[in-house]
Order: structure tokens, then sequence, then C-alpha cells
């Protein structure tokens, strides 16, 4: 074998997300560690992006994996099924008896387009065609292919396919930290009327879906909306006939400590996304869940839903997603993320004094840490500063691996990262995380910002 080429543009033949870095090889991993091939660890302090549950390394997810490879790897799924799709399906309604259909895909972005498209033809196959146009919230993040995109508001990923989008209502996100309530009662974004609002103002019989993520990802950055906010989404959209899509696909899986997000409101939608976690990482699953209710008007009426995909209801990624919740089981790994929560918060709180820290938030092992300028008036640094690029980068210099997030405070600006790790993550490496955070944060203050004292 000729030895391996520098990895960055343009020595490598690889097109790299970013063709203005080099790329270190990962050559092994296990828990929360990723070692490159010169032998040095990185505290991956996000589960890569915010997908790895049960650990890195864990055997016998791969020897499942391999042996279902064995046995059969690929059947075309419109013609044959095979045991871990059927035994993944169960497992999730089981989980979620709201749910009673499972379907299969690869990604989120693709697990998003299925259920709006599944939420239209839903009502096509009800009679009710004028029903086609889907709310969400801004900023909200859903995915990189055209409608998931369309229904995402994150500017910088928009705007050079703009002509190409299709229209999506946005109403703003209840994100407690940049709302004007404050946190007081009786605000429209924040207890979800807007929602009502939009709804009256586009006219039901034209509105199909609503999606929102139950806890704020790459968009609001972990934030969490209050109590009653779903709740009155649910009693929204059952008084107009709207579906709701619950976008789980980062914060669901035991992410929050609960094994969907949306169980933290006792509510349940009507179509949800699930992704990253399901495999942890081992496997590129998603999968949507569906009501029975949602369904059997496809069934009763043209019989098939109109979409299809080569790879969806595959045999061996399954067979990751079945050994990965063998895994979480086994373990009580879904237990533990409430758990270790306390701790994961407990100990980022001692950066909460950092001048450029303007709030640290979340819920189970998701925490969000949102940048300012200025502390007291809540101002974004300037996006020219680049300032959660510059942090990501001082991070993982300093061996650990943060998610960087931008745009979220105005649409241009806004620098938060979000911590993520694996669900097995102990309290010494916790205290390693905030130790190489600050030692990230006090690089980046000394070279690429210079903060304004106020
Ligand atoms: C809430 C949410 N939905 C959808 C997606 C898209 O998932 P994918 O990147 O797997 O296509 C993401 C990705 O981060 C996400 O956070």
């Amino acid at each position: 074998m000729p030895p391996l080429q520098p990895h960055r543009y343009p020595d490598s033949n690889v097109f790299y997300r970013n063709l203005r870095r080099s790329y270190p090889l990962i050559d092994r991993a296990e828990g929360c560690w990723l070692v490159d091939t010169s032998g040095r660890r990185y505290l991956d302090a996000t589960g890569g992006a915010m997908v790895v549950s049960v650990g890195h390394g864990v055997a016998e997810i791969a020897e499942a994996m391999a042996a279902q490879a064995k046995r059969v790897a690929y059947v075309n799924g419109t013609a044959f099924t095979s045991e871990p799709v059927e035994r993944l399906a169960s497992d999730l309604c089981q989980r979620s008896p709201a749910y009673g259909k499972s379907y299969f895909l690869g990604s989120g972005s693709e697990a998003v387009e299925a259920a709006l498209k599944l939420a239209r033809q839903h009502w096509v196959e009800r009679k009710r065609p004028s029903k086609h146009k889907v709310i969400a919230l801004t900023p909200s993040y859903h995915g990189n292919t055209l409608l998931a995109l369309s229904a995402s508001a994150r500017e910088h990923y928009r705007i050079l396919y703009r002509e190409w989008l299709v229209d999506v209502v946005h109403i703003p996100a209840p994100y407690a930290y940049r709302c004007s309530c404050a946190g007081a009662s009786g605000c429209r974004i924040c207890s979800g009327d807007v929602l009502e609002e939009a709804i009256r103002r586009e006219g039901s019989e034209t509105v199909a879906a609503f999606i929102a993520e139950p806890v704020g990802g790459s968009s609001t950055g972990a934030s969490v909306p209050r109590r009653g906010y779903f709740e009155r989404i649910r009693e929204i959209c059952d008084a107009y006939d709207v579906l709701f899509v619950a976008d789980e696909i980062l914060c669901g899986a035991g992410r929050t400590g609960r094994w969907l997000a949306l169980e933290h409101w006792g509510v349940n939608a009507d179509i949800v996304t699930i992704g990253k976690a399901l495999s942890g990482g081992y496997a590129p699953l998603s999968a949507i869940l569906a009501t029975e209710g949602v369904v059997a008007p496809i069934a009763e009426g043209s019989g098939a839903f109109v979409h299809a995909q080569t790879f969806s209801h595959h045999a061996v990624t399954c067979a990751g997603g079945v050994a990965a919740l063998s895994y979480l089981d086994a373990h009580r790994l879904v237990e533990r993320v409430a758990a270790m929560s306390p701790v994961l918060f407990e100990a980022l709180a001692v950066l909460r004094d950092h001048p450029l820290v303007g709030d640290i938030r979340g819920r189970g092992l998701l925490a969000g840490i949102e940048f300012v300028a200025d502390k007291s008036t809540r101002t974004p640094i300037p996006r020219a500063k680049r300032f959660a690029e510059h942090f990501t980068q001082a991070a993982q210099d300093a061996g650990l691996i943060v998610w960087p997030n931008v745009g979220h405070a105005d649409g241009v600006n806004g620098d938060l990262v979000l911590i993520a790790p694996p669900f097995t993550i102990g309290s010494d490496e916790i205290a390693e995380i905030v130790s190489r955070f600050r030692t990230a944060l006090d690089e980046c203050r000394g070279e690429t910002f210079t903060h304004r004292k106020s």
C-alpha cells in the first residue's frame, strides 16, 4: 500500500467538508475518546455530530452488524422485509406506544423529508388536498435536502439555494435567552400561541403540518421550551387539524434523559423523526415514527406511501440499531443520562463568570453555551470575528471536540457551541471537558477576539 497522503486539500483525493483545513486521521476510538495516527487523544464532547450515544468502540454492535451482513446484507424493501427491520420497528413502537409504524432511512434530512411528505399525503388521502403548507420555527434546523432546508431557518445554509426552496411559513421559536419577554408569562411566542395566529392567518384548510425540534439543537442551541409549550402546540394542532411533526433527530433517543424529548411535556406528536443517537453512530440510520391514525388513510386509500429510497429499511443498518438499543437498555444508559445531567451542568456552571459566556442551558446530556460580546445587553459577537469557528479550533488544539453553531441570534450573528457527550461519560471526563473548554476560551480571548470591557 502506498503511504497515505497528507489529509488536506489539494493533496488528498477526498473532497473534504472544509477545503481550508487539514484533517487528523482518526485511527481508533473508545468510550469518549478518539485517537489519531500520531497517538494524539481527543475528548469527544459532542459524540461526533451529537451522534455517539453508547460510546465509541462497542464490539457487540460491530459484531451484530457483521453477523447480519454475513446472513443477508440487503433486500429490496419493495419486495421483502428482514428480521432486523421487523425487530427495530417493534422495539421503537414498544418504547413509544403512541406510534404504531416505523419507516427507516439513512439520515436526519431524509427522515424529515419523508415525514413532511407523509403529512402531505395523509391529507390528500383524506380528500383534503388543499392542506399543503408547512409551518416551522425560526431559528430551526431540519436538514440539508431541499424540503428539509426549506423548513430550516438557517440563513447561511439557505442563501445559495434560495431559488430552489419551497415556501414554508416560519414563526418565532421559543428561545428564552433571546426572547423579549425575558421569561414573563403571557408571551405569545414562548406559550406557543403564535402558532395559532399563523394557522388562522394562513387558513387552517391550507396547513398540513407544524414541525419543531422539542429541544433546540443546531438552531437555538439546547434551548428548552417552557412547561406548557408543547401541551399548547398539541392543543392547537388538534383544534385546527394540523399534523404535529416532532423532529427528534438530535434530541431524541435518550439524549435529554428520556427516550423521546417530547416525553418531558407529556405529549405525543403525530409523526416523530429520530436519528443520530438511534444507532449511536455505528450505522447511518434514521427513522420516522407515525401514529396508526396518520398511516391508516394511506392503507385504506392508495395503499402506498409515495416515497422510496434504495437503502430504506436496510437490514445491516437496522441490525446496528437493534444492537445499539439493546446495549442502551442493558447498561441503563437513558437513566444514566438523567443521572449525569446535574453533574454536567454543575461543572459547566463555573464558566458562567467568563466575560464571553452569555448563557449555559440544556437538558440531559445536551448543553448549549452561547457566547456574547456583552453579557449585560446579550449583544452577539459580530459574525465577521468567526468566534465559534475559532473557538472550536482552539478546543480541538486543546484536545476537546465541541460542535459550533452560528447565526442563531439574528439570522447572521450568534456564536454558540453544543456539548453532547456519549451517555457513558464519567465525572472525571466531565471535569476534563470544562478544564479544556476554559483553556480554549482563554486562548481565543487573547488571540482572535478582543473583548470590549463593559
Ligand atoms: C433536528 C435535526 N433535524 C435534522 C437534521 C439533519 O440530519 P442529517 O444531518 O443526518 O441529515 C439534523 C442534523 O443536525 C438535526 O439536528
